[in-house]
């Protein structure tokens, strides 16, 4: 399906040759070659991703102008990406779909200006962008040009940040610095199997450091969704990560000047009896916090992110009453539930998208506080702590929080307190919200009286009951007004459905400034 350069095709060969390759990026051999990988044609993907007959492409006609290495023989219709528009349950997306099948779905120089255009096109109209990325990186034999064409990528990526969703499904490879598209785009989903995402590949590793590791185990879906939580969702199959990209759309607006829309919802009797007995009485036994996210948001409608990294944090989407709303949870059946790196970046990267796109929060509080040690400390838990905390503290969408349990230390401010912009604070009965847990206040602040007793360990206990009693419950809380109402558990999803109703129409304006400078 080459096109020699000299010879410049009369009109007629080029709408045979477009109608050739518009059904599958070329040729019966190139459908074969990917679908004996378990891949789908960067066709197919579009077709499966979009709403029918919705597609319309932009570019077909494109081919790269490199005529070096014997590249002037080898042209193709398209140059290895299809990019165009279409709609997703009638809302209006753009979209590029590498084709590995020409030159590994490599990006030349012409293969990036189709990216950018549609992205300056979805810019300027205020839709999402919706990258399927398969690609063996830049097109070595175009050399800089190629760089420049990622570089110009990176830009776009950069500027629509918080303008427009950007999500990027991985579905083959994606290596070197090409890694730093999708990294910039709101959201990542990868593949299993059959994608992979590193900057430097294991034949390189091997030389550098002498590891020796599988393209999978560097950077296969499992790793980056587990271990480095680099990508989002890690999804069985190629139909299961398109169906997986068009159901997180729907709960993102198109813009950020729009809201999420809203489904129709009717209210009934909304109290949850569930949620009265998940929280166990033994304060120190763990339970699973997305029982609790199951029992407040509409039913099914809980679409987690981040599922399988850092799990001592949840985060994702749900709707309240139809609504959209992102859920940021401690969640106590892993590590209790604690504050650490990996959890803080996790929660403020969230944070920040639903700010950014009028998604209002809220926030499910069970934190026993930072997690100690060296191996924290020297991550920098300081710093990644500050993150969260810095990206609520500038988040001006309606924040509402319920503890649920344990709010101690500077966990209690940080996971969005009163003191730091919330708009609507709630606790559970049961809750305890303190400098820090019972035992350790009592340890230390009536140290002599223990110390000096008959029977220390008995004193120590009458300490610790003491101590509870007083601070180890939300009245304090509550008397001071930073917790605005002591609810019952079953009581909670009417509350927030009437909380977010109330402040549906919130204006918080920041101080003029040209950016904040979040601790990175
Ligand atoms: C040009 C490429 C290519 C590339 C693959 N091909 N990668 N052509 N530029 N970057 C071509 C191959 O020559 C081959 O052509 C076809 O695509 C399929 O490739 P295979 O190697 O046969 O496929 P497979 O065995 O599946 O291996 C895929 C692969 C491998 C792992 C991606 O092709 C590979 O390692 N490619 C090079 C990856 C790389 O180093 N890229 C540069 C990264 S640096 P034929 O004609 O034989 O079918 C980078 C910098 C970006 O991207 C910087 C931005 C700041």
């Amino acid at each position: 399906m080459s096109t020699q350069s000299q010879q410049p095709m009369n009109k007629r060969e080029i709408l045979e040759r477009k109608k050739a390759e518009s059904l599958v990026g070329g040729g019966e051999d190139r459908i074969k070659s990917q679908h004996s990988k378990g891949k789908l044609t960067a066709r197919e993907r579009l077709h499966f991703l979009l709403d029918e007959g919705s597609f319309n492409e932009v570019g077909a006609f494109v081919m790269h102008r490199s005529n070096d290495f014997g590249m002037e023989k080898q042209r193709f219709l398209g140059d290895g990406v299809v990019t165009g528009y279409g709609t997703i349950n009638g809302r209006l997306v753009y979209v590029f779909s590498q084709d590995f099948t020409v030159f590994g779905g490599s990006l030349s120089e012409t293969h990036a200006e189709k990216i950018c255009k549609i992205m300056d096109l979805a810019l300027k109209n205020g839709a999402p962008v919706i990258g399927l990325n398969d690609s063996g990186g830049a097109r070595i034999q175009e050399g800089v040009v190629s760089l420049g064409g990622y570089a110009d990528i990176f830009y776009r990526n950069t500027i629509a940040s918080g303008v427009i969703p950007q999500l990027s499904a991985i579905m083959g490879p994606c290596a070197g610095g090409a890694v730093y598209s999708p990294a910039i785009t709101d959201f990542i989903g990868m593949v299993e199997n059959t994608s992979y995402m590193f900057v430097t590949g294991p034949n390189v590793v091997k030389t550098v450091t002498n590891e020796e590791v599988t393209s999978e185990q560097l950077g296969g879906a499992s790793v980056h969704s587990s271990k480095s939580g680099v990508s989002h969702f890690s999804y069985a199959n190629e139909i299961e990560c398109l169906s997986g990209l068009k159901a997180l759309l729907s709960y993102m607006p198109q813009n950020c000047e729009e809201k999420a829309p809203a489904l129709n919802y009717q209210m009934a009797d909304e109290k949850r009896e569930v949620l009265k007995d998940i929280v166990p009485d033994n304060a120190n036994q763990p339970y699973d916090m997305r029982e609790v996210i199951d029992g407040i948001v509409d039913e099914g409608s809980f679409l987690e992110v981040h599922k399988n990294f850092a799990e001592n944090i949840v985060v994702g989407f749900a709707r309240l009453a139809g609504r959209s709303i992102g859920i940021i949870a401690n969640n106590p059946a892993f590590l209790a539930g604690v504050l650490d790196v990996h959890s803080s970046t996790k929660g403020a990267r969230f944070v920040r998208f639903c700010d950014a796109f009028n998604i209002p929060l809220l926030v499910l509080e069970d934190v026993p506080g930072f997690l100690p040690g060296t191996d924290q400390e020297w991550n920098a838990i300081i710093t990644n702590g500050a993150k969260l905390l810095y990206a609520f503290s500038e988040a001006t969408v309606p924040r509402v929080t319920v503890i649920t349990r344990k709010a101690y230390g500077g966990a209690y401010d940080v996971m969005n307190s009163k003191h730091i912009g919330a708009d609507m604070n709630f606790a559970w009965p049961g809750a305890e919200i303190a400098v820090m847990g019972a035992k350790g206040a009592a340890e230390i602040i009536f140290k002599k009286e223990i110390t000096n007793a008959e029977n220390p360990e008995l004193a120590w206990k009458e300490k610790e009951a003491e101590y509870a009693e007083k601070f180890a419950n939300p009245y304090r809380a509550a008397e001071r007004g930073f917790i605005d109402e002591v609810i019952m558990p079953e009581q909670t999803r009417q509350k927030l459905i009437s909380s977010f109703k109330m402040l549906e129409n919130k204006v918080a304006n920041l101080p003029k400034k040209k950016h904040g400078n979040i601790p990175l």
